[in-house]
C-alpha cells in the first residue's frame, strides 16, 4: 500500500473525522440521559474484537439537497455489521441518537436493509438497537420508502432467522414498527419509550397532557400493551440478558438450538409435586415452582412476565436442550384464559414451532374468561389464535 498516496491521506482524514463524530461531548449527551452510545452498545453486545462494521463512511442522502444546518456525518446515524456473540455469528444495527436524533433517512435505511438481507442470506439472527425519532422529516417520503424496505425484509425473514429488537431511547413514529414485527422486544426501564405519536401530538389532537413515560414507557409496554417482552433496569443488564436469551435459540429455522451441558439434576419430581400442587382444585399454587422442578437448574427464561401473567411462557432447558414452556398460572385469575393470554400464548407457540423448539404445556385451567368485556373485545377471534397456533405446530 502506498502510505504517502492521496487515497491513504483521504482515508486517514476520514478516520480522524469519524473519531471527532464519536467525541466525548456527544458521548456525554447520551450518558447524561443514562444511555450508552451506539458504539458502546455494539462493543458490549459482541465478543471482544469480533465486530466487523460495514458502510462506515457513507453520508446522508440529503447532503446534496439544500436545507438547514446539516453537518457532514459519516455513517448516517446508524452502525451496522456482524460479529460473534458467545462464538456465534450475529448481525446487528445500532442507531445513533446524537446524529439527527437517530432519525431514519434513506441511506440510514439502506444500511439497515442491507444488513438484514445479509443476515437472511447467512441464516444468522439479527438484533436492532433502537434509539430514534422515527422517519427523518427533512428527507420526506424517501424516509418512508426506507421504512417500507426494512419492514418488508423483517416480514420476509420472519420464521427463518430470529429477529430481536432492543429499545434504548425513543422509538417514535415509524421506528415502532420494526420492533412490532420482530420476534422479541427488549426495553430499558425509564430511558426508553415507544409511541406512534408523541405527547405533543396527543396534546394537540386530544388536548390531553401525558408524559413520554406514561404514554409509552417500558412499564406500559411490558404490562399493558404487551409490546415489550423483557424489561431491565439499565442498558448493560439488558444487553447481558439479550446475550443469555440468544443462547436458547437456533441461528435459523433449519438448525436446532445449541445444546448446553446436562446439569445432571434429577429431582424427585413425584415427591415434590405433591407439596406444590394442592389436592384441593380450588386452591392456588405457583406454576413456576412446578416449572423449576422439571427443568435444568436455573434455566427458565420467562418471556412477557408482566403481560397476561395468568399464562406463563418462556424458554428453559431439559437435559441441556431448549424447550418452550406454556403454562396456565393458577396463582393469577385462577389461570383463566382471556384475550391477552390467548394472544401471548399463540405468538410464543408460533415462534417455537418456526424454530424447532419443542413445547411443554402445563395445563390447569378453568376455561375461557366469561363476560361482556371479553366477548365484546373479541375473545372468540383472539382465543382462536391460540387454538390455531397449537393445531398448526409440528414440533414435539
Ligand atoms: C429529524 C429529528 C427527528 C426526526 C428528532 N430529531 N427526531 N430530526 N427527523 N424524526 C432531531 C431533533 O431535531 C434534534 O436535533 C435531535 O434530533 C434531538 O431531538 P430532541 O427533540 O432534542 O430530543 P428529545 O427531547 O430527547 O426528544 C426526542 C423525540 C423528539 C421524542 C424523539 O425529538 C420527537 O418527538 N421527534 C419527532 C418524532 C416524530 O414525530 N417522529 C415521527 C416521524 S414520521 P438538534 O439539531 O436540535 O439536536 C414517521 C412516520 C413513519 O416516523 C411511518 C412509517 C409507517
Amino acid at each position: 500500500m502506498d502510505l504517502s498516496g492521496k487515497n491513504y491521506k483521504a482515508f486517514i482524514e476520514r478516520q480522524e473525522a469519524l473519531k471527532k463524530q464519536y467525541s466525548p461531548a456527544n458521548a456525554e449527551k447520551q450518558h447524561s440521559k443514562g444511555k450508552l452510545t451506539a458504539r458502546e452498545r455494539i462493543n458490549l453486545l459482541f465478543d471482544s474484537g469480533s465486530f466487523e462494521e460495514i458502510d462506515t463512511f457513507v453520508t446522508p442522502a440529503q447532503q446534496t439537497v439544500e436545507f438547514g444546518k446539516l453537518e457532514r456525518t459519516y455513517g448516517d446515524g446508524v452502525i451496522v455489521g456482524h460479529g460473534k456473540i458467545n462464538g456465534r455469528l450475529v448481525f446487528a444495527y445500532s442507531q445513533d441518537f446524537t446524529v439527527m436524533g437517530g432519525s431514519l433517512g434513506l441511506v440510514h435505511a439502506k444500511k439497515i436493509a442491507k444488513i438484514q438481507e445479509m443476515a437472511l442470506k447467512m441464516g444468522a439472527p439479527i438484533i436492532g438497537m433502537m434509539d430514534s425519532g422515527g422517519a427523518r422529516i427533512q428527507e420526506g417520503v424517501a424516509s418512508l420508502s426506507g421504512y417500507a424496505a426494512i419492514f418488508h425484509n423483517i416480514i420476509n425473514s420472519s420464521g427463518i432467522i430470529p429477529q430481536l429488537c432492543v429499545i434504548m431511547g425513543p422509538a417514535a413514529g415509524g421506528a415502532v414498527y420494526s420492533p412490532a414485527l420482530c420476534d422479541f422486544v427488549f426495553m430499558v426501564n425509564r430511558t426508553s419509550y415507544m409511541f406512534v405519536t408523541g405527547p405533543n401530538v396527543v396534546k394537540e389532537v386530544l388536548n390531553e397532557e401525558i408524559s413520554s413515560e406514561e404514554l409509552g414507557g417500558a412499564e406500559v409496554h411490558g404490562r399493558k400493551s404487551g409490546v415489550a417482552h423483557m424489561i431491565y433496569e439499565d442498558e448493560e443488564n439488558t444487553i447481558m440478558a439479550l446475550k443469555k436469551f440468544l443462547a436458547y435459540l437456533p441461528s435459523n429455522n433449519v438448525e436446532n438450538p445449541p445444546v448446553h451441558a446436562d446439569d445432571g439434576s434429577t429431582p424427585d419430581i413425584n415427591e415434590k409435586l405433591r407439596d406444590i400442587v394442592p389436592d384441593d382444585p380450588n386452591k392456588a399454587y405457583d406454576v413456576k415452582d412446578v416449572i423449576n422442578l422439571i427443568i435444568d437448574r436455573n434455566s427458565f427464561f420467562e418471556t412477557a412476565e408482566l403481560y397476561a401473567p395468568n399464562l406463563v411462557t418462556g424458554f428453559a432447558r431439559l437435559k441441556g436442550k431448549t424447550i418452550g414452556i406454556v403454562a396456565n398460572q393458577p396463582k393469577v385469575l385462577a389461570g383463566v384464559l382471556d384475550i391477552d393470554s390467548s394472544t401471548k400464548g399463540a405468538r410464543f407457540i408460533r415462534f417455537c414451532d418456526a424454530f424447532n423448539i419443542p413445547i411443554l404445556t402445563l395445563e390447569d385451567v378453568p376455561g375461557f374468561l366469561p363476560g361482556k368485556d371479553q366477548e365484546h373485545s373479541g375473545i372468540i377471534r383472539h382465543g382462536a389464535k391460540l387454538l390455531f397456533a397449537y393445531s398448526e405446530a409440528s414440533v414435539p
